[in-house]
């Protein structure tokens, strides 16, 4: 494995465009008793492939769902493209359809087609009768063609879902995801348990997306090696806590947040993770 030496930097952010996930101070809870993020504070630029490490249990999927107002924090506040998450305001709710969520379980509808799947993320932009009875207009359904052939399943349209390859499903839910047109795209585990070849596929797929459009991606991952590789950010959560957050610049890795680990403690998170 390339060497990579440790620095440190202030903890300002080197990209100066607008923040789309402001975190300050955010704990939150399941049960009275524990909190499953403590005290988390978390900055992420429009833009960003941001990736989030930790050990299962560690609080990766409760920050994905905070991000996208699907839980709310106890304490702390958190702002999504400069807006507290509150279901009951129109404006939020709007501003949810153009957050693409991929569970870790990926949410698709086994007895439908690919197409079907892919056309379900335009739903929130049809009035409520053409939802209601699922009437597609021309222009959706040849976006929707448009998006699976982005993804690399052209002359698949018509497959139902469960008869596909680990690889393929996730690039259903990716294109579903796309059929959204999101601002930003929450993956949890998406490419976990793939082999290395097919995951970089995915994550190839979703930097390709990102160049298209201003796309801010985050994601769940296991393995810190494929994070570091595809992230401009990696987060890393122990017990509820973000202990660091690093990026590679040329052969280094920086630390970000100037945190309360030492360069040892660090690597040796590396070199464990890696053994994944
Ligand atoms: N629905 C739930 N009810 C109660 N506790 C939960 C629930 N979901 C998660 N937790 C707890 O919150 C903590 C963080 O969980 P989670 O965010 O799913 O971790 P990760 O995604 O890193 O594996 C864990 O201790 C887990 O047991
Ligand atoms: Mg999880």
């Amino acid at each position: 494995m390339k060497q990579i030496q440790m620095t440190n930097t202030p903890s300002f952010s080197l990209i100066s465009t607008k923040k789309i996930i402001q975190m300050n101070d955010v704990s939150t809870s399941y049960d009275s008793k524990n909190f499953a993020l403590d005290h988390i504070n978390l900055s992420i630029d429009r833009g960003t492939n941001y990736a989030i490490v930790g050990q299962s249990g560690s609080g990766k999927s409760t920050l994905l769902k905070l991000m996208n107002g699907m839980m709310i924090p106890s304490n702390g506040t958190i702002k999504i493209d400069y807006m507290t998450p509150n279901m009951n305001e129109k404006k939020f709710k709007k501003m949810m359809h153009t957050i693409g969520y991929i569970p870790q379980n990926l949410g698709l509808v086994k007895n439908l087609t690919v197409l079907e799947n892919v056309i379900i993320g335009c739903l929130p932009r049809l009035s409520k009768i053409q939802s209601m009875f699922k009437k597609f207009p021309e222009n959706e359904v040849s976006e929707a063609k448009k998006i699976i052939k982005q993804v690399g399943l052209s002359g698949k349209e018509d497959r139902k879902a469960y008869m596909l390859s680990g690889g393929e499903k996730r690039r259903v839910a990716i294109a579903r995801a796309l059929m959204q047109k999101p601002k930003i795209l929450l993956a949890d585990e998406i490419v976990s348990e793939l082999d290395h070849v097919t995951a970089r596929e995915i994550m190839d797929l979703i930097a390709d997306a990102q160049k298209r459009i201003n796309l801010t991606a985050i994601m769940v991952h296991h393995d810190m090696q494929l994070a570091l590789e595809y992230a401009n950010r990696v987060a890393v959560i122990k017990e509820g806590n973000k202990v660091l957050e690093i990026g590679v610049e040329g052969d280094k890795i920086v630390d970000f947040q100037t945190g309360n680990m030492t360069t040892e403690e660090i690597m040796e998170m590396y070199s464990d993770d890696t053994k994944k």
